[in-house]
C-alpha cells in the first residue's frame, strides 16, 4: 500500500474508533526503515551506505525463511534461528542441519546485529554481508553453494520480480542476495523490554528487580555491558573444556592467550533462548548462576574478573543475590520482539 493511502486509511480508522467501532492496527508492524533506538550507541553496520528499503527487507525475509537455500531444500536460516525462540534453535544444545547433521555450537540470537563488530562465537566473520556464506556452505548446516541457490531463485516465478522491486532490475546476483539477508537481519532490533522502559522512565523496577540490577552492575556488567548487554569482547568465563575441546577465539587468531575465549553474548531475551553458552551445555539460568558461583575452572586464560583477591575462582553471590539477579534478568525479555508480525514470513 502506498504510504499516503495508508495514512489516509489510518485517519479513517481513528475517526471510526471514536465511535467505538474498530480497533487500531498494531503500528509496530509498520515498516519504518532502520531507526536507531535513541539510547543505543551508533551502529557498526554502515546503515547510511546501505539504507534498508521495504522491498529489500521483504526479499531478505523471504530468503531467510526459504529452505531452497540448503542442498536438499529442507533447511532454512529460520530452521535454526526461530523468531519465537529469540531467533535461536530453542531446545537444541548444538544446531541441527541438513540430514539432521549435528553442529558443534549453539545457534546464537539474531538480534541487534547492526551493533556487532564480528559474528559467531569466535568472531570468525567480520562482515555481516558475507556471514551467510558460512552456514550455506557448512556441510552440517545447509551444505549448498551460492551459485546453485541463485539458479534456483532465477527459475522461481516470484523471485525475479522481487529482486526487481528491491534493486531496479531482475538480475539475481550473489551480492544482492547477501545484501537482502543483511537488510532483514539488521532490522531485527530488540529494544522494548521492561529494562528499556525503565531506562526511558516509562516504568519502574520492582524492589527485587532493582536489587538485582545493583548486583548485576557490580558483578556482571563489565562483560555484559548495557544497553546491549555485551561489550563485544572475547573472554573465558571458566567453562571446563568439553569433549570436542572447542578452543573458541584461538581457532581464528592462533594466539595462545585466546584459548577457550568466546564472544560475550547479549543477555536480552534469555527467557526464549536457552539452553545457554556456546555449546548449549547449561539448561537454565539457575544453572548459569551456579556456574559462576561454584563451577568456574581456570584453563590458563580465565578472565581476571573471575579470579578473586583471595585466590578463589568465580563470582560470589548469596542465594538472595541469585534470586534478585533472576528477577532483573527477567526484565530483559522483549515480548514484542519475539511476536513482532513484521518479522514473520
Ligand atoms: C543448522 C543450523 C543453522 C542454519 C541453517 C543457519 N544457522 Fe546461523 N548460526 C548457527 C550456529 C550454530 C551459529 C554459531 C556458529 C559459530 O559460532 O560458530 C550461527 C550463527 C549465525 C550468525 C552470527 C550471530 C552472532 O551474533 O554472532 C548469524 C548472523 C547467522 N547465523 C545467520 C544465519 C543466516 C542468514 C542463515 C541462512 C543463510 C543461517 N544463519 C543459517 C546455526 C545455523
Ligand atoms: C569475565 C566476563 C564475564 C562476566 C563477569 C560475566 N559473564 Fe556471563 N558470559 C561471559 C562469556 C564469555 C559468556 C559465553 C561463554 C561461552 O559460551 O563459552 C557468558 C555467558 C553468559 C550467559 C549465557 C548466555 C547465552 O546466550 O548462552 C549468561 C546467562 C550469563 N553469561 C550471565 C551472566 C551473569 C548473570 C553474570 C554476573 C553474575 C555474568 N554472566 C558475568 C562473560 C562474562
Amino acid at each position: 500500500m502506498k504510504k499516503a493511502a495508508f495514512i489516509a486509511g489510518l485517519l479513517l480508522l481513528v475517526v471510526a474508533c471514536k465511535k467505538g467501532a474498530e480497533v487500531l492496527p498494531d503500528l509496530s508492524t509498520l515498516f519504518t526503515g532502520f531507526i536507531k533506538p535513541a539510547d543505543f550507541p551508533d551502529p557498526v553496520y554502515d546503515v547510511v551506505a546501505n539504507p534498508v528499503s521495504e522491498a529489500q527487507f521483504e526479499l531478505g525475509k523471504k530468503l531467510f525463511n526459504d529452505a531452497r537455500l540448503s542442498r536438499n531444500n529442507t533447511i532454512a536460516c529460520s530452521s535454526c534461528h526461530i523468531q519465537s525462540s529469540g531467533f535461536t534453535q530453542h531446545g537444541h544444545d548444538v544446531s541441527h542441519g541438513v540430514d539432521d547433521r549435528l553442529g558443534t555450537r549453539n545457534s546464537p540470537q539474531i538480534m541487534n546485529l547492526a551493533w556487532n563488530k564480528a559474528f559467531f562465537w569466535d568472531g570468525g566473520v567480520t562482515d555481516l554481508d558475507l556471514q551467510p556464506m558460512a552456514p550455506i556452505e557448512n556441510p552440517v548446516e545447509m551444505d549448498e553453494k551460492v551459485p546453485n541457490i541463485l539458479e534456483k531463485l532465477r527459475a522461481d516465478s516470484k523471485y525475479p520480480g522481487l529482486f526487481k522491486d528491491a534493486y531496479g532490475t531482475d538480475e539475481i546476483t550473489s551480492s544482492r542476495f547477501l545484501k537482502s539477508l543483511s537488510a532483514y537481519m539488521i532490522m531485527l532490533i530488540s529494544d522494548q523490554s521492561k529494562y528499556d522502559s525503565v531506562r526511558r522512565k516509562q516504568a519502574i523496577f520492582t524492589v527485587a528487580e532493582q536489587r538485582g540490577y545493583t548486583v548485576f552492575k557490580k558483578k556482571c556488567a563489565s562483560c555484559h555491558t548495557e544497553p546491549l548487554f555485551t561489550d563485544h569482547s572475547y573472554r573465558n568465563n571458566g567453562l571446563a573444556p568439553s569433549a570436542i575441546n572447542d578452543l573458541g577465539r584461538y581457532s581464528i587468531t592462533l594466539n595462545a592467550s585466546d584459548r577457550y575465549k568466546f564472544k560475550v553474548p547479549s543477555l536480552r531475551n534469555l527467557q526464549y533462548t536457552g539452553p545457554f553458552m556456546h555449546d548449549g551445555r547449561i539448561l537454565n539460568l539457575a544453572g548459569v548462576l551456579d556456574h559462576y558461583t561454584g563451577e568456574v575452572t581456570d584453563q590458563g586464560t580465565l578472565d581476571p574478573l573471575l579470579k578473586q583477591a583471595d585466590g578463589s575462582l568465580g563470582i560470589s553471590l548469596t542465594d538472595a543475590d541469585k534470586s534478585d539477579l533472576l528477577s532483573f534478568l527477567n526484565t530483559l525479555n522483549d515480548h514484542t520482539f519475539v511476536r513482532n508480525k513484521l518479522f514473520e514470513p
